[in-house]
């Protein structure tokens, strides 16, 4: 079995080393998966340099979610060999193997694309609860995004066209907006201090109550600016290194409330039964292919410090994947 694995926190390209570790034998009740695709998230690179909200216990691999393939099972009818099952969340997707319970395996909905059903654990959701959590939209409403062309920013599209909902989408490169338009993005705007003046321009004066942040700095101020009196800001990320912060205007005297999301601790505060079915609605969309984000590359576990580089840079085409065995 190989796997990434890391000993000490810090940059991830000089703590990350791919190893080779002997293949557990299987227990009662257990699956032997075959990592078939894993992604490189913002998440993994802030555990990888110990900035993260929870922090694992080292050495430790990382990475959270993916899809394999059941390659053995033992005394158990929960999976069958041959079935494509997502990886459980948070088990240290980066390796060629991975061995879990069977029971409570789910399934791949067939004729997903691999590539899709990996990323469908964490930036959806994380997409969709922003949307339907916070302000109560109605459709026509307008939702105000920044690093819209991110995966999360590229889901909350999607979603928010379905629901009848208008995106403006915040980016830092002008090039990217015939993309997103064609994902269904009502409209795209770099992001730059007069970006209050262009919102209300773009909207016709229309109120915006929602905007939802994952790069923090003065990026969160300009949304927080640009919103009506009473808004919510979401911060759910900081790209930019640094805290969310608002204006003493729009704090004060238009009342704006800065909130935060994070996917960890609605999983922790939710019933079960509400989890399954938003992964459930998500994962149909997926396998439809209504949800889906851009793809820059993907990378064997034996070219993680090119993949680790990629996934560290700005200006990608899309997400970073690990396909272990192979390309999907
Ligand atoms: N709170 C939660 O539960 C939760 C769950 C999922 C994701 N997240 C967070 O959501 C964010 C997006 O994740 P993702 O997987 O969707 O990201 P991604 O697809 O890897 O995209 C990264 C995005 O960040 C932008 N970016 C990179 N560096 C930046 C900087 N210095 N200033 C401004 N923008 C910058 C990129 O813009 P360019 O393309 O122009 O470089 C791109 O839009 C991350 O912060 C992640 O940690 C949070």
């Amino acid at each position: 079995m190989k796997a990434v694995r890391f000993s000490s926190f810090g940059h991830p390209l000089k703590v990350a080393e791919v190893v080779e570790e002997p293949d557990a034998a299987l227990e009662s009740g257990q699956a032997r998966l075959e990592v078939l695709a894993s992604p490189i998230n913002p998440s993994d690179l802030l555990t990888l340099s110990g900035q993260y909200g929870s922090l694992p216990k080292l050495p430790a691999v990382p990475g959270n979610e993916g899809v394999g393939r059941v390659v053995e099972v033992k005394d158990t009818t929960a999976a069958r060999v041959g079935d494509i099952v997502f990886l459980p969340l948070g088990t240290g997707t980066w390796r060629s193997h991975l061995v879990v319970p069977a029971e409570g395996l789910v399934p791949v909905p067939p004729g997903t694309d691999l590539k899709q059903a990996a990323m469908m654990f964490i930036n959806p959701p994380t997409a969709d609860i922003m949307l339907r959590e916070f302000v109560t939209l109605q459709p026509g409403d307008w939702v105000l995004q920044n690093a819209a062309n991110s995966g999360v920013g590229r889901y909350l599209i999607s979603l928010a066209k379905l629901a009848g909902y208008k995106t403006l989408n915040v980016v830092r490169r002008e090039e990217l907006a015939a993309e997103l338009t064609a994902l269904g993005a009502d409209v795209v705007l770099t992001d730059t201090d007069d970006l209050k003046e262009r919102v209300r321009a773009a909207t016709g004066g229309a109120k915006v109550r929602l905007a939802i942040d994952a790069v923090g700095g003065d990026s969160t101020r300009r949304l927080g600016d640009a919103l009506a009196t009473g808004g919510t800001v979401v911060n759910y990320g900081v790209m930019s290194g640094k805290g969310p912060k608002l204006s003493a205007e729009a704090s004060i005297f238009k009342d704006i409330t800065l909130r935060g999301f994070w996917l960890v601790l609605w999983m922790k505060r939710t019933p079960r039964e509400k989890q399954a079915e938003t992964f459930g609605r998500l994962a149909k969309l997926v396998a439809q292919g209504t949800l889906r984000t851009a793809v820059e590359g993907t990378f064997s576990l034996d070219e993680a410090r090119e993949a680790l580089a990629r996934a560290m840079e700005g200006g990608r085409s899309g997400k970073v994947l690990f396909t272990p065995n192979g390309p999907v």
